[in-house]
């Protein structure tokens, strides 16, 4: 399995804060917001990922991932020309996805709870032994503003509807998505939007079609932040920062998961965190490494 994190888009939610700057790189308290979405692909055990991002932002991408090589892993990036919508980047990405199936995620989705990586890897199997596509619904108050998901008792996708005037549920599709090999050739044959977009729906419903569609809900205990608009990006920040401070554990610590999941050396490690040892973060994992006898 390989990862495509999608990173570039527009960001006009975020306006003006994303004129000159794109939203990845913005905080979620004291990381970059893409850290967050690397940190669940590191978790759920994959080393091999791709960026989407835009033209202007991929020298920016390199100086803050590079390779990938001083977290394990191997990262590539992809441009993405225009923000032509979600499932493009199952195009763009195709050459490094190579057939294999894939974990896609919105770069700007944050995700916490217990037993979140377990969610994730029962799905991931699944997708891995018997194909077809998983999403993942969550409960929100106000379904009008997000891409909903319908399905039996049995948790059997019935519909999905992006925006609905009159929402069929209240689960809204969550940015993290399992697909099988067929995804890019999927979304190569489907046709831009009014709006104008490659829509990841569309690729959701041609699996629906196939009846390979399923879906898992993050109930309560997780949390679930789309960062993209002024209220919800510092509500995650806050967020973040109160699980952090009454946990003593950081959340998206790319550093330490990378060290934890034996994916770099005790040097490795060591050498990182010197790199970033004037800030907190690097204390932090100066701090995990006495505690916790890393
Ligand atoms: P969105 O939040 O739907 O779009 P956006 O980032 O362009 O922001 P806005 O709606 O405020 O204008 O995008 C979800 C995620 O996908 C986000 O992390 C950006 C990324 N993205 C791409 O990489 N390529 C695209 O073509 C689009 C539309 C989004």
């Amino acid at each position: 399995m390989k990862a495509v994190i999608l990173a570039g888009g527009s960001g006009t939610r975020l306006y003006p804060v994303t004129i000159s700057i794109n939203k990845h790189f913005l905080p979620i308290y004291n990381k970059p917001m893409i850290y967050y979405p690397l940190s669940i692909v590191m978790l759920v055990g994959i080393k091999e990922v791709v960026f989407i991002v835009n033209p202007q932002d991929l020298e920016k991408f390199e100086k803050l991932f590079g390779d990938g090589s001083h977290l394990g892993i191997s990262i590539k990036y992809k441009v993405q020309e225009k923000p032509n919508g979600l499932a493009e980047g199952l195009i763009l990405a195709e050459e490094h996805i190579k057939g294999d199936k894939v974990f896609y995620l919105l770069g700007d989705n944050i995700f916490y709870g217990h037993n979140l990586v377990k969610v994730f890897k029962e799905a991931m199997t699944d997708v891995e032994t018997r194909g077809g596509a998983y999403i993942f619904g969550y409960y929100v108050r106000d379904p009008e503003r997000f891409g909903i998901v319908e399905f039996d008792d049995k948790g059997k996708v019935i519909s999905i509807e992006e925006k609905p005037k009159k929402p069929k549920s209240n689960y809204a599709v969550v940015g993290a998505y399992f697909f099988d090999e067929y995804a890019s050739q999927i979304a190569r044959n489907i046709k831009p939007s009014e709006r104008g977009e490659l829509e990841i729906t569309y690729v959701l419903e041609e699996y629906l079609r196939r009846g390979s569609l399923k879906v898992k809900l993050l109930g309560r205990g997780f949390a679930w932040f789309d960062a993209g608009t002024h209220d919800s990006f510092l509500e995650a920040g806050n967020f973040v920062a109160t699980i952090e401070h009454k946990t003593g554990l950081m959340i998206g610590c790319i550093e330490e998961i990378a060290y934890r999941n034996g994916w770099i050396t005790r040097e490795q490690f060591l050498s990182l965190v010197k790199s970033l040892d004037k800030s907190d973060y690097g204390k932090y994992l100066k701090r995990i490494i006495k505690e916790e006898g890393l």
